[in-house]
């Protein structure tokens, strides 16, 4: 195969081999050997959920039956079959007029919700599948507010949800019945920022993508980022240990939350808001609350180590004709690109006609369809060193076989529109309809038969789509249909979980347990383990009143709590 370098073909620089070149490229095919550096956070997105957008209403009433029962409501949600029963457990109490004098009292009137609308948005999960039914949501503005709440609700054995962004997708920020929602979004200053050590303090509230803004001019960026980064909190990302893009470079929020603060159910605030990375003086107590979906207390402040803006940034989109192809070119780039890999995100030719037939002014950068693309982005401090680097990786590549077609970003612009295919499948999938979706880590080399599988098991029954980090093992796994339907759930469920469980995969890689999949965590944790979480549940939280039918299963939780 003849091998020519960069060429611009549409507007694109596109990586071609001379074949691709005459069959693609009705420009020039001079060579190019500039690629622009473009910085991380550039997409500036609106805010995700927006009170009655368009078809609210009228998508709640076609996606749930959350029936009213008063006390006896049973919660009906289509995501999972086994969250489909639930009981509300009759040792809550429900809220009075005393209670909602008591928290206007230390509140203030403007800083307690009852108003139907604002709370129809917020009984109502990203999704429009979960929905509940509280009729009280509480805006606190500092921890001493939150400590208020909480003592007073563990004293009435009120059930309160902790909510932050409500982008969840595993419908843990939302009331199963009529939990008292506690939002911190009023809390959301940044309190200090060290420009030597990159460590930021903040408020849980503080919108993960406000922050990227706080620190771009500083020279400093989030060491997460997310589709939701608009509307999620950071208080959410520690609470659901969120992953997202470019976690193959920064590591897991275990690694970069450096201290929190947190109130726990009876009120108590811990106070273990460290700025250090180095600190072994007893239990990392932190790390509870990072991950446990605010079943253990509410985080009220972070402290996060943040990471130089380095100047070279450069993404390329690729085509690859089969997974081999995937996995190879992630084997590669790990070894090849390793110092300076920032994401190696993946989906499959459906997630691709998902975007392109739902979202609008989108198109498919390679012109031609294949049945994979790669995104590589790298990020390095030498814009000659880590565009070349990137150029040499991909032909190489090429000449392999591993990539079939390519383009790299030439602005801010492109690498938008790129990143905009991969973040919108999300949204993409909320605009085809109704849709099943699972989020598991698994052995990259098994990523794709559960995608083939699953297919074969429902053949024209649905759309079945993959994509997710390939770089981190995590598959996210979509079933797209036109209605929700339980016989269909019937295949669908536990039949993915017993696959990931039997290839010693997880449930879930980031999303967390939620309501949706909390009595399934057998599939990925020892009895022994849960047994220890259910204590550590008991300790802290002994009435039960902290997202109450999350996490857990309900079993071993609801006898005595
Ligand atoms: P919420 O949805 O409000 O709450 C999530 C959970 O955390 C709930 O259990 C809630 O009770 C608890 N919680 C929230 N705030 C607090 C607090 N202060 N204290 C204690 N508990 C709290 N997730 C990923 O991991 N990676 C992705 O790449 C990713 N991309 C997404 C893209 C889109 C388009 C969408 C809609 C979602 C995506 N998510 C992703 C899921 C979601 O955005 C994350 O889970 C996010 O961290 C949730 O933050 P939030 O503030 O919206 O939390
Ligand atoms: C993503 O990686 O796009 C998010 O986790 C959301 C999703 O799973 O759809
Ligand atoms: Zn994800």
């Amino acid at each position: 195969m003849i091998m020519q370098k960069w060429t611009r073909s549409g507007d694109f620089l596109r990586f071609c081999c001379k074949s691709l070149t005459y069959l693609r490229s009705k420009e020039n095919n001079s060579v190019y050997s500039s690629v622009s550096g473009f910085v991380h956070g550039y997409e500036s997105k609106s805010k995700l959920f927006e009170p009655n957008d368009g078809n609210h209403n009228i998508e709640l009433q076609h996606r749930c039956s959350g029936r009213n029962l008063g006390m006896q409501q049973q919660y009906r949600c289509f995501g999972s079959s086994s969250a489909s029963k639930i009981q509300r457990n009759p040792l809550f109490s429900s809220l009075d007029a005393k209670d909602i004098s008591y928290f206007k009292e230390i509140l203030g009137e403007k800083n307690v919700i009852e108003d139907e609308e604002r709370l129809e948005t917020a009984n109502t999960d990203w999704m429009h599948k979960y929905k509940g039914s509280s009729k009280l949501m509480l805006l606190p503005k500092n921890t001493e507010e939150v400590s208020q709440i909480l003592q007073y609700c563990d004293s009435r054995r009120l059930a309160v949800v902790p909510q932050g962004g409500n982008t969840g997708l595993v419908g843990g920020s939302v009331p199963v019945f009529d939990e008292v929602i506690v939002n911190v979004g009023l809390m959301n200053k940044v309190l200090a920022f060290d420009e030597v050590s990159g460590v930021l303090v903040c408020e849980a509230g503080c919108i993960l993508e406000n922050l990227a803004t706080f620190l771009k001019p500083k020279g400093f960026i989030m060491p997460l980022d997310l589709g939701a980064k608009g509307s999620c909190h950071i208080g959410g990302n520690v609470s659901t240990n969120a992953g997202g893009l470019r976690l193959i470079r920064y590591g897991s929020l275990h690694g970069t939350v450096l201290g929190l603060e947190a109130v726990t159910a009876n009120g108590n605030v811990l106070d273990m808001l460290g700025t250090l990375r180095k600190d072994n003086t007893g239990y990392d107590l932190k790390h509870l609350f990072i991950g446990s979906e605010g079943s253990l207390g509410i985080v009220t402040k972070v402290s996060i180590l943040t990471q130089p803006k380095l100047s070279s940034v450069n993404l390329a989109f690729l085509a690859c004709k089969d997974y081999l192809c995937c996995q190879k070119l992630l084997v590669e780039a790990k070894r090849n690109l390793g110092e300076i890999l920032s994401a190696f995100e993946f989906l499959d030719n459906n997630s691709m006609d998902l975007v392109l037939n739902n979202l609008v002014g989108v198109r498919n950068p390679v012109s031609s369809s294949e049945n994979f693309y790669i995104l590589i982005e790298t990020t390095g401090s030498d814009e000659t060193y880590g565009r070349e680097k990137l150029e040499a990786f991909l032909l190489k590549a090429f000449e392999k076989g591993l990539v079939s077609d390519g383009v790299i970003a030439q602005d801010i612009n492109q690498a938008s529109s790129f990143w905009h295919i991969r973040e919108g499948i999300t949204e993409a999938l909320q605009k085809a309809g109704a849709f099943y979706k699972y989020d598991l880590s698994l052995p990259v080399e098994e990523i794709y038969n559960i995608v083939n599988d699953l297919r074969g098991r429902l053949g024209d029954l649905a759309n079945v789509m993959g994509y997710g980090h390939l770089g981190d093992g995590n598959l996210h796994l979509n079933i797209s249909v036109k209605d929700y339907n339980d016989e269909l759930l019937g295949l669908i469920e536990p039949y993915i979980y017993e696959w990931t469980s039997k290839h010693r995969g997880s449930i879930s890689a980031e999303h967390g347990l939620g309501v949706m999949k909390a009595n399934e965590i057998f599939y990925s944790k020892s009895p022994e383990t849960v047994a220890l979480m259910v204590s550590i549940k008991k300790l802290l939280d002994p009435k039960g009143i902290l997202n109450p039918y999350k996490v857990l299963p309900r079993s071993l939780i609801s006898d005595d709590h």
